[in-house]
């Protein structure tokens, strides 16, 4: 697989086959991913990937716990119109897929609630950092989070970031032993092999056009 496909076949999955992650795979893909750059190469990201027990323990918990107040805010840009709209198309694509009507709200609800099982992926990364890290630090813990992505694409496996999991970052913290007070919980990553008949994995997204985005200059 070269990287043009890897970057295609890439989307957020959220219906896995029942297969295990190994690893020595996982592992592999842990190892190239350092490889990702970093501003002044400090290299901020940090996390723990669980499967089996530990993540069924794990998961008990999340399902028991009530959500919280999220540390840090990702619904901002949606007071924007442009923005708004890209929300409503992908929600419009994604729930309809999975045939959950626009105005059924007990019905999203449950489908977003699935995001506490992490889609019952058969492993979940864990990412958190010092809350000293910065804008720039979250960026290339972002960045970090692609080459990861792309990496398990190589490898035949799927993912899902998973901003939700904030809304748990006590339960989480907790369970992983990390200092409330140092550590930003910053997302989860459901990882796993897709189920390639599953809707919710075949819904088209929209990208914005290219030259809406990118200008080219001196060409
Ligand atoms: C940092 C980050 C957090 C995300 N959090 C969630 C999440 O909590 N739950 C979810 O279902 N999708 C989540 N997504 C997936 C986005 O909805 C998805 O990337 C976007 O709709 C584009 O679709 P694609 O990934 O299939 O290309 C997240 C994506 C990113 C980059």
């Amino acid at each position: 697989m070269n990287v043009t496909e890897a970057v295609k076949s890439r989307r957020s999955v959220r219906e896995f086959l029942d297969k295990p992650v190994d690893l020595e795979t996982i592992r592999r893909v842990m190892d190239t991913a350092r490889w990702a750059a970093s501003g002044c190469n400090y290299q901020p990201w940090e996390a723990t990937i669980v499967t089996g027990e530990p993540l069924a323990e794990l998961r008990a918990k999340l399902s028991a716990s009530p959500m919280q107040q999220a540390e840090y805010d990702w619904t901002a840009p949606g007071q924007e119109e442009a923005y708004k709209s890209r929300l409503d198309a992908v929600s419009r694509e994604m729930f309809g897929a999975m045939n959950i009507a626009r105005d059924d709200t007990e019905g999203r609800t449950k489908a977003m609630m699935r995001n506490v099982t992490s889609f019952d992926a058969p492993a979940v990364m864990f990412i958190y950092f010092p809350r000293l890290m910065k804008e720039a630090q979250w960026s290339d813990t972002g960045m970090w989070l692609q080459t990861v992505a792309l990496l398990l694409r190589e490898e035949g496996l799927d993912s899902c970031y998973q901003e939700f999991m904030a809304l748990y970052a006590n339960v989480i913290r907790d369970f992983l032993g990390l200092d409330h007070d140092r550590y930003m919980l910053f997302c989860g990553m459901a990882i796993g092999y897709r189920d390639p008949e599953a809707p919710v994995n075949n819904f088209e997204r929209e990208r914005v056009p290219l030259d809406e985005q990118v200008k080219f200059l001196g060409f």
